[in-house]
């Protein structure tokens, strides 16, 4: 039995690697071990091309990694060794059987009980990281009592709530550190882990239910908040009020606060949708209709907002978009990250190639690789299959760019649909005069200098704001 605290954590994804870096960090006497089945995401950590972009995050890998610090396959190995595991593998919404669109798949996180189960010793606290429907740890504790290595086990909640694109300032500074758990004393072995740079304060337990489902809470309400204001941007449009002004006014309302108010295309992540769904699915279970009905609003407003955006465009372009040119500005779920989980800008590529639209993607972070890879699962069916004539349009109309310039050279229009920085003040007179006119800008973000490009002579759309053009 391990007696001083050593870290295992099964999942080396968007949150365990972040994660599991900064807490090596903080602790360099904690030897911190993380590991996963897939060897190149595991040979990318051990190099300087992380497959993870987040500001802040390679300075913080490589201060730890060698140190106390290490990324292995080595599964079981890395487990005997611990004390504590955590498991932050994923946990995608179902695509088959009972639940399926609506709950989550489990498949991997039994798979880790299981292997937990089989290799350890002793005893050990399990972790769990990844966002899970309310009462999975039973299911975990389950398993895990059903070792027949003799091996004691407490199963604790420590869900993680970092926002992607911020990790490493959201690790450092939390606004709470959440474990809930039975065991008091295995509550008190992680809060100590966090109290090397987290105040005790901001350290909150609970039972271990409340920690799933508070979890879920706080995603939900978050993107209840953006489905709001997305509604109201639709009202803005008819309206000729214009959102930006309205989400300023309301959010200096102490009550409600000016966080999360910001309209746009629509909101992605591997998170928001998922937790939703699992919570209406949660809701179902439990016989609570219009509970579940409530929510399950939330994602489809934010279906709304995609489909609307993409039907502006073509609306706007004289009812068609075919064999145009359209610059993709954007396709990872928000700025400063490589991720594109449910991408508002999977959604509009893929209705705007159902219009036949030629289209230049462009995205600092995200590779050409994940793009195709997005899009043909986009246009596959629920078993994964591709039709020739979907991988055809993919292939013939699809570019990808390395530059702003090069996307938007010869296009008809530009949609923006990432906020990154660089898309807040490019060389719009440059881009201007290589377009065909008239020049259509559509900012899914709301991030462009709109006066400026209008005066180069752009015809700007933006969310939430009526075009001035009648159409
Ligand atoms: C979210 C939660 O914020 C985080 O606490 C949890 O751990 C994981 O899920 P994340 O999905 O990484 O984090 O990013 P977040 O900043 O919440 O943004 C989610 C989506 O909402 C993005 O597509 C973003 O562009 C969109 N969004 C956010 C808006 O459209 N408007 C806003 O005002 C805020
Ligand atoms: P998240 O955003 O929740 O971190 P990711 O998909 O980025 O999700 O990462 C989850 C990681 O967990 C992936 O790299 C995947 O290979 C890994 N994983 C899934 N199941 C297992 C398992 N049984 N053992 C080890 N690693 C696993």
């Amino acid at each position: 039995m391990t007696t001083s605290t050593s870290i295992c954590c099964i999942g080396a994804g968007y949150v365990g690697g972040p994660t599991m870096a900064m807490i090596a960090k903080q602790c360099p006497d904690i030897p911190v071990r993380v590991v996963d089945l897939n060897q190149s995401r595991i040979d990318q950590w051990n190099s300087d091309n992380l497959p993870v972009y987040e500001p802040g995050l390679d300075e913080v890998v490589k201060e730890a990694r060698g140190r106390n610090l290490f990324f292995s396959t080595d599964v079981q190995k890395c487990i005997q060794e611990s004390s504590i595991i955590f498991i932050a593998v994923n946990t995608p919404t179902k695509s088959f059987g009972v639940g399926a669109g609506r709950a989550a798949n489990l498949e991997f996180i039994e798979k880790c009980a299981r292997t937990i189960a089989e290799c350890s010793t002793g005893h050990k606290i399990v972790v769990e990281k990844s966002t899970l429907p309310v009462r999975t740890a039973e299911a975990v504790k389950r398993i895990l009592h059903s070792s027949a290595s003799g091996a004691t086990f407490d199963v604790l909640s420590n869900p993680e709530f970092l926002a992607e694109g911020t990790a490493v300032e959201d690790l450092l500074k939390p606004d709470r550190v959440l474990i809930g758990g039975e065991s008091s004393a295995a509550i008190e072995t992680l809060a100590k882990v966090y109290e090397r740079w987290i105040p005790r304060d901001k350290i909150l337990t609970t039972n271990l239910w409340s920690s799933e489902l508070s979890k879920l809470t706080a995603n939900a309400f978050l993107a209840q908040r953006v489905s709001s204001i997305n509604a109201i941007s639709a009202l803005c449009e008819a309206t000729g009020a214009d959102v930006d002004e309205v989400a300023r006014a309301i959010g200096t309302d102490s009550r409600i606060g000016p966080k999360f108010l910001k309209a746009s295309v629509g909101f992605g992540g591997s998170c928001f949708q998922k937790d939703i769904l699992n919570l209406v699915y949660l809701c179902e279970h439990f016989g609570l209709k219009e509970v579940a009905q409530y929510w399950e609003q939330v994602v489809c407003m934010n279906d709304y907002q995609k489909r609307r955006f993409s039907a502006r465009i073509v609306r706007t372009m004289f009812n068609t978009v075919s064999d145009k040119k359209i610059a993709i500005l954007g396709f990872a779920f928000k700025k400063d990250t490589n991720d594109t989980r449910e991408s508002a800008a999977i959604h509009v590529c893929r209705d705007l190639l159902d219009e036949r639209a030629r289209l230049s993607i462009y995205d600092p972070r995200v590779p050409e690789s994940q793009i195709r890879n997005d899009l043909q699962l986009a246009f596959s069916d629920a078993l994964g299959g591709l039709s020739d004539k979907h991988k055809q349009l993919i292939d013939k109309n699809v570019t990808v760019h390395k530059s702003l310039l090069e996307a938007t050279r010869d296009s008809h229009a530009i949609a923006v649909l990432t906020e990154w920085d660089e898309f807040k003040s490019f060389d719009g007179k440059q881009v201007f005069d290589s377009m065909y006119r008239p020049a259509f800008l559509f900012d899914g973000r709301n991030v462009v200098n709109r006066q400026q490009l209008t005066e180069i002579g752009f015809e700007v759309h933006s969310i939430g704001r009526a075009s001035e053009v009648l159409l």
